[in-house]
């Protein structure tokens, strides 16, 4: 069984006609995104979606969902995306594609956070997956040398041997922790940090997790 398929269907079926969905970024994300194209073309339903970063945009108008930016809508009814790592407080980890900082906007304004993964995403404690810090480029390795001090183990997000540039014009620097035992502390040292844009815990933002399990899809809500 394809287990990001599995969650991505499910959580679809969450998006009722008229909703405004917030269209999260990822591999398991874009199972959804497929899954309420064809729901649109098959069912007929009226959905307009919010994508959060450029591959999500490009995946929707490709699928033949209506969008709008966050700016353009009243409200969002919905946002349903994936996670890098979650732990058993449904914290989360998000930003392995980069997309961080458009997650959580859309998340922030939204009524309902559904996360959709598979299970190896589960885990006891944060950190084992590095955590992305989106950072303006101006004064990007002072900032590097910072967090090296503090022993965090940066490194600067590559792409074909260039540094990765989000779709707001900023770098990525990921912290190799190896774990996370205070998240809530470090989420807050790091919206205090100068030069940080965004980073990529997710804390006290998860509504319903649909997990996807060899043994069926787990649903909790948080
Ligand atoms: C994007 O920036 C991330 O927050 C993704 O939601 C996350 O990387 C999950 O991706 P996969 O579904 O491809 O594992």
């Amino acid at each position: 069984m394809n287990l990001k398929e599995d969650v991505g269907i499910k959580a679809a079926s969450y998006v009722k006609d008229g909703m405004t969905v917030g269209l999260g970024t990822g591999s398991t994300a874009y199972y959804m995104i497929k899954e309420i194209g064809r729901k649109i073309k098959e069912e007929k339903l009226n959905v307009v979606g919010v994508p959060t970063s450029t591959i999500s945009k490009q995946q929707a108008a490709e699928i033949g969902i209506p969008i709008k930016s966050i700016d353009e809508v009243k409200k969002v009814d919905l946002i349903i995306d994936g996670a890098d790592e979650i732990n058993t407080d449904y914290q989360g980890i998000k930003g392995g594609g980069a997309a961080l900082l458009f997650e959580k906007i859309v998340a922030t304004y939204t009524d309902q956070v559904i996360w959709i993964v598979d299970e190896s995403k589960m885990v006891n404690k944060l950190g084992e997956f590095p955590l992305p810090v989106e950072v303006i480029p101006y004064g990007q390795h002072q900032l590097f040398h910072l967090f090296a001090q503090k022993g965090y183990h940066p490194s600067f997000r590559m792409e074909n041997d260039q540094m990765k540039v989000t779709d707001s014009g900023h770098s990525i620097i990921d912290l190799n922790l190896t774990q996370i035992d205070h998240p809530e502390k470090l989420a807050k040292e790091l919206d205090e940090t100068v030069g940080v844009v965004e980073h990529g815990l997710f804390l006290n933002m998860v509504n319903t997790v649909i997990i996807g399990r060899q043994s069926g899809a787990q649903i909790v809500s948080n």
